[in-house]
């Protein structure tokens, strides 16, 4: 009963669509609606990447206090400390929720970890302080616990 109805409703649909195509004013309408949300489409991100260009050029880069931070940090996480940490536990805990098991999610924006570029002295430097939409993870993880999930990422995720 309900799929019949459903079927009448779709061919009603599809009747009026093409008696529609079929007249040519309405068919100059479509064109021209076709037309102006594409050009609509493609200014704007053109107006976003404009007006968010210069920021985003000094976010790129890891500021240089945040590596000398990750240097520091580094520095001071001992082999042994590094060893203990359960790193994929704590990147599951912490990590995947964004960026998957896999390093590949990309919830919100997350950078895609298995095919991350950045030295471990970056990676250390974004867990610590966070960017964008990615939480700092200073005092949530410990100093040597962000070096053991940023050489998990490195050695297990990276293809
Ligand atoms: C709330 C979601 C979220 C969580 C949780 C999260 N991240 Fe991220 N991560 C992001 C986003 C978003 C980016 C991209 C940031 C940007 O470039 O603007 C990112 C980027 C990164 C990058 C940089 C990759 C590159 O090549 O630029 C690394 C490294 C990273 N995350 C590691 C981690 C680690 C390690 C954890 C867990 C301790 C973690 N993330 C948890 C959202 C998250």
């Amino acid at each position: 009963m309900m799929r019949s109805f459903l079927m009448l409703c779709l061919s009603m649909i599809l009747l009026i669509g093409t008696a529609c195509s079929d007249d040519s004013s309405n068919g100059k309408k479509l064109r021209s609606a076709k037309a102006d949300p594409s050009s609509f489409n493609r200014t704007s991100p053109d107006a976003e990447d404009t007006s968010e260009a210069p920021a985003e050029e000094e976010v790129r880069t890891v500021p240089p206090e945040q590596l000398a931070k990750a240097k520091e940090i580094l520095a001071a996480a001992t082999e042994d400390q590094i060893a203990e940490v359960d790193a994929k536990g704590k990147y599951k805990m912490f990590c995947a929720a964004c960026h998957g098991f896999d390093g590949a999610l990309g919830v919100n924006g997350a950078k895609d970890l298995s095919a991350s570029k950045l030295s471990l002295e970056e990676s250390v430097a974004q867990v610590y302080f966070g960017k964008g939409l990615m939480t700092p993870f200073k005092g949530l993880l410990k100093d040597h616990e962000i070096v053991a999930v940023s050489k998990y990422i490195e050695k297990e995720l990276r293809k």
